[in-house]
């Protein structure tokens, strides 16, 4: 059984379900794959030994341990994160990474009822021999949903608090001389429990519709170990330009030739300060020609290998429309809405294939972007767009949409730990500096559909001093403030959400209004248009692709009955766009979405990655037409009245 059916039986007789699970789990010993309601063509290669990749391709030592694998959980009430339960052996296994409520993670209840809000995780692990005696010891979580609490050998070594992000800790002086070392992390989620408002994107306990689905708890993403020199290197901060300017803050860094361990040029600075050194004439990166160099950085004893691709992002007016650019050149960008959801996983995809197998389907038909959607992937996804060529439009994760109390504004309400607003604010800074250095990241969006943003604020609008905040730490990137609905003209796009047709840049529509709710034009001529959403286009499908066994269940923005009607209508609503991009100012789109989730059937792949709804070479031409449609409206060498399609600049189209 599966989906809805699943569930009401789990809720319908959750005291059976419990004591079974108690007398299967008590002691229980071993792991084994649970059967969610839908799985992948990766779920059983998942195994025991999860993510066995180097989990951090922008600084890569050679010493390093994963530990990753089945470890012991107990779930337990508020109140325990001071009693570690030290030298005991937690009741149940757990796969680790893994989000607590998947299939993947082992422990038999795929439950959208709230009841592991605070749990510990135990292992042990072993320093290995050859890592020198006067070397630190790190720890590095990938991401652990909420907050974590981690103790070596009983102690305390530090606490962390954002579930899409990573962080270290220096165990050195934790670590037993004579041993094993038990590790024990106290993980607190309370997702959308009533009264708390936090960033968690998609995830929710309680919501009923379609685009909201099942949450993350838990160690999500790699733990791992490494092995450093006392003085090493912290962070790599890279911003590679089209110019061959680098600035960042090593001692010594080299970039390799392209295939080879030569340099192409080393240049030497003081860590702590920026630095800027020039490599020559470098093979510029693009979707199209997603060129990587090789770098290795070296402080001291301390030598750490990375990569960077070089290209400028930036804004410009091309025949009077603002455009964004790349490499000094308008680049139109056509994106999937990307969720990153996984049937087996939630959160964690089952394994880096998995992973990049989203973006070679994309790829496949043309698509050069792909806006990340209130999700931060794990650092190998960055990796993949960087090498298969993709910009990146990355969403920092929303908080939920509605605040419970309507009397409080964002910040308020939260029962435990510090002001919503100011953590919200925080943690959009933990994002920036988590992602800055790859390549593929193209745009920053703040909020979405006015999630979290605390509209009923007065001016200054909370997205006015966040855009600031965002550009001051990367300035090397388009940011859009508010990605649909309550806009106040902050950021660099004008971005507009229409289901399921587009409304790109073009200046009729939507309504446009101003005061504290703002508004929601299709076109702002100081700004980039974008069509931030649209498509949506669905079909239900054969239950052993989908989430929910109950076509009811299966639902989109609009429904199509076979493959052919939604490849018609989809074309359809894309050729609508390109009709915008050559009559007016539409400068991207992004279609709603990569693959179905849950009960939302409007994926280009179902939810299980075994269908793919799209006609290969009729989507493949059609994305080719709106390159091009693009590449004529905004070539700058072409001078308006040479322009032979009838339609003058857009100043003539816009009194
Ligand atoms: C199972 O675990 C419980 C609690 O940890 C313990 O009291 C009990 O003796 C164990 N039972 C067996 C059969 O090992
Ligand atoms: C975890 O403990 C809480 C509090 O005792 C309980 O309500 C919940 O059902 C438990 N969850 C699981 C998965 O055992
Ligand atoms: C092992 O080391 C720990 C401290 O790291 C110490 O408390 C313990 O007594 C040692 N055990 C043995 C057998 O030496
Ligand atoms: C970068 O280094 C990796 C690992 O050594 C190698 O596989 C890859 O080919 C190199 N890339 C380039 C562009 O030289
Ligand atoms: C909000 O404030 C108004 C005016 O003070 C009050 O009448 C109302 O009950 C409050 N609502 C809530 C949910 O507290
Ligand atoms: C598809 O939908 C149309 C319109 O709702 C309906 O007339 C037709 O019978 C449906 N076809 C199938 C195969 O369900
Ligand atoms: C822009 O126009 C020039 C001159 O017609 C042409 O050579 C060039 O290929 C055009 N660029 C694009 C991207 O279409």
């Amino acid at each position: 059984m599966r989906s809805l059916a699943f569930l009401s039986t789990l809720l319908a007789s959750a005291t059976i379900a419990t004591s079974t699970l108690l007398t299967r789990y008590a002691n229980d010993t071993g792991y084994k794959l649970q059967t969610g309601p839908l799985d992948t063509p990766w779920t059983a290669e998942v195994g025991t030994n999860p993510w066995p990749e180097h989990p951090r391709p922008k600084v890569q030592r050679s010493q390093w341990k994963n530990l990753n694998g089945v470890w012991r959980w107990r779930n337990v009430t508020a109140g325990q994160v001071n009693s570690p339960p030290t030298g005991q052996t937690l009741e149940r296994s757990v796969l680790v990474p893994s989000c607590l409520e998947s299939a993947l993670s082992g422990k038999s209840f795929i439950s959208v009822v709230p009841g592991h809000l605070y749990s510990w995780y135990q292992t042990t692990f072993d320093i290995p021999s050859n890592w020198p005696t006067g070397n630190r010891v790190l720890i590095n979580f990938g991401a652990v949903d909420y907050e974590a609490t981690v103790f070596v050998n009983g102690k305390e070594v530090g606490f962390h608090r954002g579930g899409y992000f990573e962080f270290t800790f220096d165990v050195t002086d934790y670590l037993s001389t004579n041993g094993t070392n038990e590790l024990l992390v106290h993980a607190f989620d309370p997702t959308d429990t009533e009264r708390y408002q936090i960033p968690i994107g998609k995830q929710t306990l309680t919501r009923e519709g379609m685009i909201w689905y099942t949450p993350c708890t838990g160690i999500w993403q790699t733990v791992w170990l490494e092995s450093t020199p006392s003085e090493y290197i912290m962070k790599l901060d890279l911003a590679a330009g089209a110019d061959g300017y680098d600035g960042s803050t090593p001692y010594e860094i080299t970039v390799h030739e392209l295939g080879s361990d030569a340099a192409k040029a080393t240049a030497t600075g003081n860590s702590g300060s920026p630095f800027v050194f020039k490599v020559d004439s470098p093979d510029l990166w693009t979707p199209s020609t997603p060129t990587l160099y090789n770098i290795t950085v070296q402080l001291g004893s301390d030598s750490v290998s990375s990569y960077t691709g070089f290209r400028t992002i930036s804004r410009g007016v091309i025949d009077g429309v603002q455009r964004p650019l790349l490499n000094g050149e308008f680049e139109f960008f056509w994106s999937p809405l990307d969720q990153g959801f996984w049937p087996d996983g939630i959160y964690t995809p089952p394994t880096v294939e998995a992973m990049r197998y989203d973006l070679e389907k994309l790829k496949e038909v043309g698509f050069n972007a792909v806006r990340k959607h209130i999700k931060v992937e794990p650092a190998l996804y960055y990796k993949a767009a960087d090498e298969l060529g993709f910009l990146i439009i990355q969403d920092m994760p929303s908080l939920r949409p509605e605040l419970p109390d309507p009397n409080n504004t964002c910040g308020t309400i939260q029962l435990e730990g510090p002001d919503a607003q100011q953590e919200f604010n925080r943690q959009l800074g933990l994002l920036v500096e988590q992602l800055k250095s790859y390549t593929s990241i193209f745009a920053w969006t703040i909020y979405n559909e006015g999630w979290g943003q605390a509209t009923d604020a007065s001016q200054p609008w909370p997205e006015f001093e966040l855009t600031d905040l965002v550009r001051s730490l990367d300035p090397t990137r388009l940011v859009n403030a508010v990605s649909g609905w309550t806009d106040h003209t902050a950021g660099d796009f004008d971005d507009n959400h229409h289901y399921s047709t587009p409304q790109c840049g073009s200046p009729f529509w939507s309504v446009q209004g101003s005061g504290p709710s703002g508004y929601n034009s299709a076109y702002d001529p100081s700004r980039i248009g974008l069509q931030g959403e649209f498509g949506g286009v669905g079909q239900q499908l054969p239950f052993e692709h989908a989430w929910f066994d109950d076509l009811a269940k299966q639902t989109a923005y609009e429904l199509t009955n076979t493959t052919e009607t939604w490849n018609y209508r989809s074309i359809q609503n894309i050729v609508q766009l390109r009709e915008q991009i050559e009559r007016y100012a539409c400068s991207g789109g992004v279609w709603t979405q990569t693959t179905d989730v849950e009960g939302e059937v409007n994926g280009l792949l179902s939810y299980d990655r075994r269908i793919n709804r799209m006609d290969k070479e009729l989507w493949t031409s059609t994305i080719q037409s709106l390159y091009d449609a693009a590449a004529k409206r905004g070539n700058s060498s072409v001078a308006i009245t040479e322009r032979n399609d009838g339609l003058a600049g857009l100043q003539d189209v816009f009194p």
